[in-house]
């Protein structure tokens, strides 16, 4: 799978360094042909001769080895064809942000020419720290990538975000990066995603616990799969995928003008958005003051985008999600049909691991001649690329 793919693997100083010994075995195993660079830290958890005997090279410590060539920084960072650098702690973070070079590692990565991959790991107080997410915010900005840490019990102990992906994320997104699959290109993917907001007055509004996880997750899958991708979202505290056009709205009208400006010249639609059903009758420009007793708002429907959607169609592959918390199959069938869809991902929000918020999804793919395929628990990454695979068969049935 990645036979001959020069790979570089930096390593700093985390716990999660153990899980960096299987990747560095698989990648080998995969037919890899990998370097290992290691901080002072690093050794602290791991000698390097594990990595030089699961690498089969010697592995690079030292900025100024009197033994290696002159200019080794410089070789290490042009010869790979992907740098990863797994565990990425807050400290290397923080340094390449701010362009410091003070070891090997970090220089390498400031002259590398490839494609560099973080896969940072640290206590989830570490992770949620402004300066930490600043830094993710800019290295995301320059180009670097990331495979997002996964959510779960850390090893200081608490529960929180901050564990290192699991490695087949981290392999998945390698292959990615090193095979980009190009089996979208000429296609215009409309995504749209997250909630909508719905104001009440100047300083209420209504919403729902949308994230958009899973729409910026298929609007970056149809990216680096060649696509050209709309991504048409409601508020969210996500970074934009690279490469996307995205459109910001807030209300459902907002987002249905949005979407039917966009429909004539697309492929593929993908409608993960939580589109609020109702919005309140009247918007009030001052703000509502308390009164004795209760306060009755009066709500009125907002658009079916993806019902509009499904009786203008022509050409284009129309899918929907369907969050439910009971009857999921029951309703799951009625709607494919009712808003003339090509596919309904269906979720039962009450299942563990599936749902907003959440990094992983379970659900069931159900088609307008009934039939249903029943997905395994999956990281929102995959069953993106999943659901772009299903797309692009549905559009091959088509012709
Ligand atoms: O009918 P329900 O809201 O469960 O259907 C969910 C699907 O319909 C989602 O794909 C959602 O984006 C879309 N939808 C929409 N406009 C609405 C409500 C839902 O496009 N007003």
């Amino acid at each position: 799978m990645l036979a001959e793919k020069k790979i570089t693997v930096g390593i700093t100083g985390g716990i999660a360094v153990f899980k960096t010994v299987q990747l560095v075995s698989n990648l080998k195993a995969d037919g890899a042909v990998v370097n290992v660079v290691m901080t002072r830290s690093a050794q602290e958890f791991v000698k390097p001769l594990t990595f030089q005997v699961l690498s089969g090279s010697p592995v690079y410590t030292e900025l100024f080895d009197p033994m290696a060539g002159a200019v080794q920084h410089i070789e290490l960072a042009t010869r790979p064809e992907l740098i990863v650098i797994a565990p990425a702690t807050a400290n290397v973070l923080g340094k390449v942000a701010n362009g410091i070079a003070d070891d090997l590692l970090t220089t390498v990565i400031m002259a590398a020419t490839c494609p560099v991959l973080f896969c940072p790991a640290m206590n989830v107080n570490m992770y949620n720290n402004v300066v930490v997410q600043r830094n993710i915010a800019i290295l995301g900005k320059r180009g670097f990538e990331f495979v997002e840490p996964g959510i779960g019990r850390l090893a200081c102990g608490v529960e929180g975000r901050g564990r290192m992906a699991d490695l087949d994320l981290i392999k998945n997104k390698i292959r990615n990066l090193l095979h980009p699959r190009q089996d979208m290109e000429g296609l215009t993917v409309l995504v749209t995603a997250g909630p909508t907001v719905e104001p009440i007055d100047p300083i209420r509004y209504i919403t729902n616990r949308s994230t958009g996880k899973m729409g910026y997750g298929v609007a970056s899958e149809a990216t680096l799969r060649g696509a050209k991708t709309v991504l048409i979202s409601g508020p969210t505290i996500l970074e934009p995928p690279r490469g996307v056009e995205l459109i910001k709205v807030e209300t459902a009208t907002q987002m249905y003008e949005a979407v039917m400006a966009r429909f004539a010249g697309v492929d593929i639609v993908v409608k993960t958005a939580a589109v609020a059903d109702y919005r309140p009758l009247q918007f009030s420009n001052q703000k509502i003051k308390k009164q004795d007793g209760s306060l009755s708002l009066v709500l009125t429907r907002n658009p079916d985008i993806l019902a509009e959607l499904g009786r203008k169609k022509e050409q284009q592959i129309l899918v929907g999600f369907a969050a439910e918390t009971s009857n999921l199959e029951g309703y799951a069938q009625q709607k494919v049909k009712e808003k003339n869809l090509d596919l309904l991902v269906a979720n039962d929000i009450t299942q563990i691991g599936a749902g907003f918020g959440s990094d992983t999804n379970v659900v069931r793919f159900v088609y307008p001649d009934g039939t249903v395929k029943q997905m395994p628990l999956m990281d929102k990454t995959v069953l993106a690329s999943r659901i772009l695979d299903e797309a692009l068969a549905l559009r091959r049935k088509q012709k």
